[in-house]
C-alpha cells in the first residue's frame, strides 16, 4: 500500500498540495489551483482532491492496486468501470498522506480541520515513545507521531472511522506502529495498560443541548468541555510521571476572565501538573453568531422536531447563565510534575 504514496508523489501530487499556504484545508483553493494542471496529475487531483469520477482502467498501477483495499474501508465506491471517493479527500500534512473530510458546515464522519494541524504542530515526540490519540478521527494525530517513530494507540468512537484510520495507517507505512481501537476515551484500552508517554485528544468541543442525563458519549455537553473534562479525569492514571498531554478545547470567557479557570488551575495544583491554556481564535456568543447556530443545526441533525427558535434561546440562556461574552479555541499542554498555571492569550485579549 505504501506504493500508492510513492506514486502518488512521483505523479506530482505531493508537490501540488505543497504549494497551499497554511496546510490549506480548503477544497476550493485545490479547484482554483488544479485548473493550471493538466494530464494525469489534473485527473488524479479531480479524482483525490476534488470528488470528480475516474475510471478506474486510467488509474495510475498503484492506485489502482489499492482500490479494493479503498472500497472496503469505506472511502470510495466503484460502479462498473468507474470509481469515486465518498465525501473524502485525500490531505497531505506534516508529511502525512490522510483520507479524510474537507471542512463543511454539516457534521462530518472523518473530520480533518485547521485545529487538527495547529494541535499537531504543538506535539513533538521521540521515537519509540508511547502514544495515545483519543478521539483520534481518521488517525491525523496518530500518524504524525508513528511518522516520527513513536508507537501510537488510537480510539476513536466511531467503526467506520476507525476503518478509515486504519486505512491511513497502511498508506503512510505505519501500520506496523498504530493499533486502532474503537470505544469511549479510555473505555477500550486493555485493563492495566502501561501509562504512556504523550496522551493527544482533539476533542469534539461544541457545545450540546441534549437534556441533562441524556448525552452521548461525544457531547461536549452545556459548555463544551464535557469530553475535555472526561479525558482530564482519566490523565492521572494514563499519562506516565514525565508525559505530556495536548488537548484541544473551547472555552468560555467572561469578558476577559476564564469561566474555567478556577476549575482548570484546581485540576493542575490537585495533580501536580503544569497547565499551560494558548487562547487563540475569538468566537462571538450571540444569537447570530456561527458558534450558536452550528450548535442548534447539530441537534437538529438528531432531533429534526425541534423548534429553531427554543434551541437558539437555549443556546443563548446557557451561555448568558455562564456570564459568557466569548468563546475561545484554545490548546492545552500539560506536563506532569511540573505544578503550574498559566494562559497566554495569543490574540491580545
Ligand atoms: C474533532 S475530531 C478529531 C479528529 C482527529 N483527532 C484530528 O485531530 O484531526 C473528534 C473525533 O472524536 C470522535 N469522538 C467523539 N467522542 C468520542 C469519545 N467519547 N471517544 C472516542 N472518540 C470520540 C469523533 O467521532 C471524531 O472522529
Amino acid at each position: 500500500m505504501t506504493r500508492v504514496v510513492a506514486e502518488l508523489e512521483r505523479l506530482g501530487l505531493a508537490e501540488f498540495l505543497a504549494d497551499f499556504p497554511g496546510d490549506s484545508v480548503d477544497r476550493r483553493q485545490w479547484a482554483a489551483g488544479a485548473r493550471g494542471l493538466d494530464g494525469e496529475l489534473r485527473a488524479l487531483a479531480g479524482f483525490l482532491l476534488l470528488g470528480e469520477p475516474a475510471a478506474a482502467d486510467r488509474l495510475p498501477p498503484a492506485l489502482a492496486g489499492a482500490l479494493p483495499a479503498l472500497v472496503e474501508s469505506g472511502v470510495a465506491h466503484r460502479s462498473g468501470g468507474e470509481v469515486r471517493l465518498l465525501d473524502v479527500s485525500l490531505f497531505r500534512s506534516a508529511g502525512v498522506w490522510l483520507f479524510a473530510e474537507p471542512p463543511s458546515p454539516f457534521p462530518v464522519r472523518h473530520y480533518f480541520g485547521r485545529d487538527s494541524v495547529a494541535l499537531a504542530r504543538r506535539t513533538g515526540f521521540r521515537a519509540g515513545a508511547r502514544v495515545l490519540d483519543l478521539c483520534s478521527g481518521p488517525g491525523f494525530q496518530g500518524l504524525v507521531a508513528a511518522r516520527g517513530g513513536a508507537r501510537a494507540t488510537l480510539v476513536e468512537l466511531l467503526p467506520e472511522t476507525a476503518e478509515v484510520a486504519r486505512l491511513n495507517a497502511e498508506i503512510n507505512g505505519v501500520a506496523d506502529r498504530i493499533e486502532v481501537l474503537v470505544g469511549d476515551l479510555y473505555e477500550p484500552l486493555p485493563a492495566g495498560a502501561r501509562p504512556y508517554d504523550h496522551v493527544i485528544a482533539n476533542i469534539p468541543f461544541l457545545p450540546t443541548l441534549a437534556a441533562p442525563g441524556e448525552e452521548a458519549a461525544h457531547d461536549g455537553g452545556e459548555d463544551g468541555f464535557g469530553v475535555g473534562r472526561r479525558v482530564l479525569a482519566g490523565l492521572p492514571r494514563h499519562l506516565a510521571a514525565d508525559g505530556t498531554a495536548h488537548l484541544t478545547a473551547l472555552l468560555l470567557q467572561a469578558d476577559e476572565r476564564l469561566v474555567t479557570d478556577g476549575e482548570l488551575r484546581a485540576w493542575a495544583a490537585e495533580n501536580g501538573y503544569g497547565l499551560t491554556v494558548t487562547l487563540t481564535e475569538r468566537m462571538a456568543v450571540d444569537a447570530d453568531s456561527d458558534l450558536v447556530q452550528t450548535t442548534v443545526s447539530d441537534h437538529l441533525e438528531t432531533d429534526p422536531q425541534a423548534d429553531p427558535e427554543e434551541l437558539t434561546t437555549a443556546a443563548v440562556a446557557m451561555y448568558a447563565s455562564r456570564g459568557a461574552t466569548a468563546a475561545r479555541l484554545a490548546y492545552l499542554r500539560i506536563d506532569a510534575g511540573m505544578a503550574d498555571f498559566r494562559v497566554l492569550d495569543r490574540t491580545g485579549g
